[in-house]
C-alpha cells in the first residue's frame, strides 16, 4: 500500500485532486467511485475549481456513489444526491445521467441494490475508488460485523454511525437507521482505491485498517487485500503509524 502523510489539509487535498484529475486527463472515459462526508468536501472543491479553470472536464466522465440513505428522497437536504450536488455535480460538466446513486427511497430496497450492482457491472469496472474510512473503521456503510457483504445491499447503521453524522441532520433522531451500500465485493474490484483521512479520530481506524490484522470487525482492513490503494492521510490520521 502507497501512504502518503501531508502537513495539512490543504496539501492533502491539492495531492487527491491532482490524482484524480491525472487520471481523468489520461482517460477522459473513466468512470469514478465517490464518496460523502466531511473528507472530500476539499477535493471536491478543488476539482470545481480546475474545471472552471478548463483544467479537467468530466463530459465523458461516469461516476458512481458509495451509499444512501434508506428512506431520504433525492431532494432531502441530508441526502447524499444532495451532498453530492452541492459539492460536485451542480458545478461541472458531468451530464445527470451519467451520476450514478443508489435510490434509498425505492419501493422495492432489493430489486434497487440489484439495479445498481447491475449498472455497475455494466459500465464499470470502476477505475479509481475514492474512500473515506469512519472511525469504526467502516467503509461506504459496511459496519464492523461477524459477516461482510460483497455486493450492494441494505445494512442498519452502527449507533456511532448514526452519532457521527447526526451533524448533518437538524435532529440526531432523524439519521436514518438503514442505508443501501456498496459492499466490500464492490469496492474491492476498483481498478485502483484512493483512501483519504484526516483528523485524530481517524487515527486508530487507519492503524487498525493498514497495519493491523485483516477483519470484518474493521472492514478497512480488507483493502489490504487489494494490489492498488494510495492512502492519504494528514499528520492527525497518520499518527498511529
Ligand atoms: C459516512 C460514509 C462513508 C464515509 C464516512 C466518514 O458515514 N458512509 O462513506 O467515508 O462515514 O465520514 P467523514 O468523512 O464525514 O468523517
Amino acid at each position: 500500500m502507497n501512504i502518503h502523510i501531508y502537513e495539512s489539509e490543504e496539501l492533502l487535498d491539492e495531492a487527491a485532486a491532482g490524482l484524480i484529475g491525472g487520471l481523468v486527463r489520461l482517460n477522459p472515459r473513466a468512470v469514478l467511485g465517490l464518496a460523502t462526508g466531511s473528507t472530500p468536501v476539499g477535493i471536491y472543491r478543488r476539482l470545481v475549481r480546475d474545471y472552471r479553470a478548463g483544467l479537467i472536464s468530466f463530459r465523458d466522465v461516469t461516476t458512481f456513489n458509495l451509499d444512501e440513505y434508506v428512506g431520504l428522497p433525492a431532494d432531502h437536504p441530508a441526502s447524499y444526491h444532495t451532498f453530492m450536488r452541492e459539492h460536485l455535480f451542480d458545478h461541472v460538466d458531468l451530464p445527470s445521467d451519467a451520476a450514478h446513486l443508489p435510490n434509498g427511497a425505492a419501493a422495492d430496497l432489493d430489486a434497487e441494490c440489484r439495479r445498481y450492482e447491475a449498472l455497475i457491472e455494466a459500465k464499470g469496472p470502476i477505475d479509481l475508488q475514492i474512500l473515506g474510512i469512519g472511525s469504526n473503521g467502516h467503509i461506504a456503510f459496511n459496519e464492523p460485523a461477524p459477516e461482510l457483504v460483497p455486493g450492494v445491499h441494505v445494512v442498519e447503521l452502527a449507533e456511532s454511525t448514526r452519532r457521527a453524522n447526526a451533524r448533518f441532520f437538524d435532529d440526531p433522531q432523524d439519521v436514518p437507521k438503514h442505508a443501501l451500500t456498496m459492499g466490500v465485493g464492490s469496492i474491492l474490484q476498483a481498478r485502483a482505491i484512493l483512501l483519504v483521512a484526516k483528523g485524530k479520530d481517524k487515527a486508530e481506524a487507519i492503524r487498525r485498517a493498514l497495519k493491523g490484522p485483516i477483519t470484518t470487525d474493521c472492514p478497512a482492513s480488507l483493502l489490504q487485500l487489494h494490489p492498488r490503494v494510495v492512502c492519504m492521510l494528514d499528520q492527525e490520521a497518520g499518527e498511529l503509524l
